[in-house]
């Protein structure tokens, strides 16, 4: 096992788990549900409509958390038009981990860093870690092909074993990880934390469509198209919500770099609300039900993965 920080992480969850922000659909209840239920809960910040609603939602996670560790995401981009409001929201309340996305800089980082905050970054390439890590960051996270949102498109065989050749940091890795075998690779290939996102979108907590969550519920791979048609920067979005909007899947238009917008906007204003995006694991996901409920299935699994590789129970692992 790897670093200081990645023992003390792991000793304080019931699986090594953390939850991946997503747009929209994460709420402080489902933050709330993540944390209650053992794993790392995380939302973006820009969930809630006002840089008010995040003091509020994160003043909540905090009185029903206590020192349970969750993050909130923040969007460190010129396009984010609330980074600095929210960002004073952040550093006030001293969130636990701080993941940044999009043209983060050493300064933003030593800044969380000196108030008491971890700092993650996500990062698709070897090259990006590289350069997170120059950066100082606390924790990197490894986005593999076929993961929910902007994706990466490397297999995480190849991304995790160069990232761990010279990254003795924490390491979290992203992408289809939808069950507690797939969270025991992820830590043989050399991760201390899976991330998780989109089995969380059937979440009850979630604010997430009816029509949404079947669609999770109901998909797998087959039903998950890849396109930078909407942000300039490949993304995994449903077949049957691209179908439902009058969109072919397989003619959508691809942009020619560019660049990225926050806002979902680009070539269809929908795109996140209405045309929605899952990721590549979610055949794994079997019901709609509360957080709680899937996380109690997901930390079963993983002990039964464990035994059948005749390995300790967690639990024991830590003590
Ligand atoms: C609908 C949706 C919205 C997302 N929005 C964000 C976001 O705002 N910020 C972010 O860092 N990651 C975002 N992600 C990526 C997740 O945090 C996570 O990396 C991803 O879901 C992991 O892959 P998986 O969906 O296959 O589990 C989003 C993912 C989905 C499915």
């Amino acid at each position: 096992m790897s670093g200081q920080l990645a023992q003390t992480l792991r000793a304080q969850l019931r699986l090594p788990v953390m939850a991946g922000p997503m747009f929209i659909a994460s709420t402080a209840e489902l933050v709330i549900a993540q944390c209650r239920a053992g794993i790392i809960g995380a939302m973006p910040a820009l969930n809630p409509r006002t840089t008010a609603e995040l003091d509020a939602d994160i003043a909540r996670i905090r009185a029903a958390v206590g020192d349970a560790p969750y993050a909130i995401n923040l969007v460190a981009h010129k396009s984010n038009s609330r980074l600095e409001a929210d960002l004073e929201v952040v550093l006030r309340h001293k969130v636990p981990i701080v993941v940044l996305a999009l043209a983060a800089n050493a300064d933003l980082v030593r800044q969380l860093q000196d108030n008491g905050s971890l700092v993650f970054q996500d990062v698709a390439r070897d090259r990006h870690a590289r350069k997170c890590a120059e950066m100082g960051v606390d924790g990197i996270i490894a986005v593999g092909a076929g993961a929910g949102g902007h994706t990466g498109d490397l297999s995480p065989f190849a991304l995790l074993a160069e990232i761990r050749e010279w990254w003795d940091g924490l390491l979290i890795l992203s992408g289809c990880i939808a069950t507690g075998r797939a969270v025991l690779a992820a830590e043989v290939l050399g991760a201390d934390l899976a991330y998780i996102g989109s089995p969380f979108l059937a979440s009850t907590e979630a604010n997430t469509q009816p029509g949404f969550k079947r669609m999770v519920v109901e998909g797998s791979s087959k039903d998950v198209v890849t396109t930078n048609c909407f942000t300039g920067v490949n993304a995994n979005f449903l077949r049957p919500s691209l179908l439902e909007h009058g969109l072919d899947p397989d003619n959508l238009q691809q942009r020619a770099g560019g660049g990225i917008n926050i806002d979902g906007g680009g070539d269809n204003a929908k795109a996140w609300k209405e045309i929605w995006s899952a990721g590549q694991g979610i055949g794994a996901v079997k019901r709609a039900e509360p957080a709680t409920d899937y996380i109690d299935w997901l930390a079963a699994d993983y002990e039964a993965a464990r035994k059948a590789m005749g390995m300790a129970a967690f639990e024991r692992e830590n003590a």
